[in-house]
């Protein structure tokens, strides 16, 4: 696990677009792992701002997010499917026929949750997985437990989680209670992986991963078990 630890929020954006944009130059069809939350809108502007400059195209990249909220109807401003359109979709040259996330409509939140993982298995494979990270160490809504799941399920939020989520809906009670996510299993089979971190309060979960311990309490630790992993975050995460 690499740290790149920068002045500030932008200047993170910035050195995980670089990265981002340095592959989709040499590589037209990479497959992006994407995710959502406040973290990673700097990194999406960055490449909408490369795409307007005609430095990189989407036309043939393909997309898998980590997770939506469940149920969610897809029109909702708070879901994931909104968030990615309004926030980097719409703004580019992808083919939507090309991106793929949880769908947090479905009926049958199992058999979704079966069929993503085995959409992700019959690609070639995530190039980066782009990650942020809750304060509790969740990554994807993988929340600290006792056990995690290989593969892509359906879990409850912990209250940590709705309440920091909370800040984007009318009220708490508005928070989806669960959602449908990649388990830790999905996220390591990506090639590479980035996970952008700004904000002291970011802090402790950032210090988890920079000791030598794996612990389930903070799902963000068994990255370490990852040969590819950049960890670019702000110095007041970084704890500096
Ligand atoms: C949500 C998402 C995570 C994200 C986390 C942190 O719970 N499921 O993927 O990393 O929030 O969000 P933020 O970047 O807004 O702090």
């Amino acid at each position: 696990m690499k740290f790149i630890v920068c002045e500030n929020y932008d200047e993170m954006s910035k050195e995980a677009a670089k990265i981002v944009a340095d592959l989709l130059k040499v590589k037209k069809d990479a497959i992006l792992g994407l995710a959502t939350g406040s973290t990673p809108i700097g990194l999406y502007k960055e490449l909408i701002s490369e795409y307007n400059a005609g430095n990189i195209s989407f036309k043939d990249v393909k997309t898998f997010n980590l997770d939506e909220y469940y149920p969610i109807n897809k029109d909702n401003d708070q879901s994931y499917y909104y968030f990615m359109n309004d926030n980097l979709f719409s703004h580019v040259d992808i083919d939507l026929n090309n991106t793929d996330i949880p769908n947090g409509e479905a009926a049958d939140a199992e058999k979704e949750c079966e069929d993503y993982e085995k959409r992700i298995a019959a690609s070639a494979g995530v190039d980066i997985q782009i990650l942020g990270i809750g304060q509790n160490g969740h990554i994807g809504f993988n929340e600290p437990d006792s056990e995690l799941y290989m593969a892509t399920h359906l879990t409850g939020l912990t209250e940590n989680t709705i309440e920091a989520n909370s800040r984007f809906f009318e009220s708490i009670d508005l928070v989806p209670k669960s959602a449908l996510t990649m388990g830790i299993g999905s996220i390591m089979k990506a090639k590479k992986i980035i996970l952008l971190a700004s904000g002291a309060n970011k802090n402790e979960a950032i210090e988890a991963l920079k000791n030598g311990m794996l612990t389930t309490n903070v799902p963000a630790t068994m990255l370490k078990l990852h040969d590819d992993v950049v960890v670019i975050c702000d110095k007041a995460a970084y704890g500096e």
